[in-house]
């Protein structure tokens, strides 16, 4: 029997390059229209003040200052991710109530949001057991550590180096609990210590993954194009850029150029 998969963002740029791999595997190309992400808005603030949860955490930054604002008035402690000092710096300056330190051993997308040069943020990402310290003398806030901890000794080592609590990631994705697919859990099951890379030819934005064919053929790193008018302050397609207010850029464009290309890029802050 023949297999006809389709797959989602078939029409984007560099599909082409994703060819072979449908032809490969029999998968329908036929263009898909794409998951449409907002970034945390005016809707999902509603929702946090009507549900009110101890704590929101965000990725890539902070969203609007006024929306940080409502989702604090709604009583919930605010946390988002730092890769570096200055990040960490920033988020305490706009109201974070604790810093993520993510070490760059930390599966998934890499948390930088203030780096104008993507290429080498990459290239200098601190390990945990460096970043921990560093950002636990610059910032007043509590301090998590992540990336790499997956046991006791990992929890004991971040508390010794200052964090006041931790955040584990991959070492919960083959719980019963967890939605993992049985082909990521068994690669997750074989994967030994110098399996995983940090690239961003999967989403676009730099992150930690199990090296498999595509980051091997295609190479690890593709630049990301950048669109001079996207609004996203955090854009994987435009790449990080910083932004005073941890918001939106806005659009210079007409709105249906704008609609365009909003709908090329992900948002600029997830939770
Ligand atoms: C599969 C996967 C998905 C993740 N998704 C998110 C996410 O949606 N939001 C977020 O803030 N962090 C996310 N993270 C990052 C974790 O919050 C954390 O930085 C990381 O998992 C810690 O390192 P560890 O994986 O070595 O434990 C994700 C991590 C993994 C492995």
């Amino acid at each position: 029997m023949r297999l006809r998969k389709r797959m989602p963002g078939a029409s984007r740029p560099g599909a082409a390059r994703l060819s072979p791999y449908y032809r490969e595997l029999e998968i329908d190309e036929t263009p898909l229209p794409r998951l449409d992400l907002a970034p945390f808005g005016e809707a999902m603030c509603e929702v946090i003040e009507a549900t009110r949860p101890d704590v929101v955490s965000f990725h890539f930054g902070l969203p609007a200052a006024a929306l940080v604002a409502r989702i604090k008035a709604a009583g919930c402690r605010v946390i988002s991710s730092a890769t570096t000092v200055e990040e960490a710096r920033w988020l305490e300056a706009h109201g974070a109530d604790a810093v993520i330190a993510q070490g760059a051993e930390a599966g998934g997308h890499r948390a930088t949001f203030l780096a104008s040069d993507l290429d080498r943020a990459m290239a200098s990402q601190s390990g945990t057991l460096a970043l921990v310290p560093q950002i636990a003398e610059a910032v007043q806030v509590p301090v998590i550590a992540a990336g790499g901890i997956a046991d006791g000794r990992g929890v004991a080592a971040a508390f010794a180096l200052g964090a006041s609590g931790v955040q584990i990631g991959t070492a919960f994705l083959r719980c019963p609990e967890a939605g993992t697919s049985p082909l990521h859990r068994e690669a997750l099951l074989r994967a030994r210590d110098n399996d995983t890379v940090l690239t961003n030819v999967f989403t676009g934005r730099p992150a930690r993954a199990i090296a498999n064919r595509l980051p091997r053929e295609l190479g690890l790193y593709r630049r990301p194009r950048r669109i001079s008018h996207c609004r996203w302050a955090n854009c994987p397609c435009c790449g990080p850029r910083p932004s005073s207010r941890g918001a939106a850029i806005s659009c210079r464009s007409g709105p249906a150029r704008r609609s365009r290309l909003e709908r090329k890029c992900l948002p600029g802050n997830w939770s």
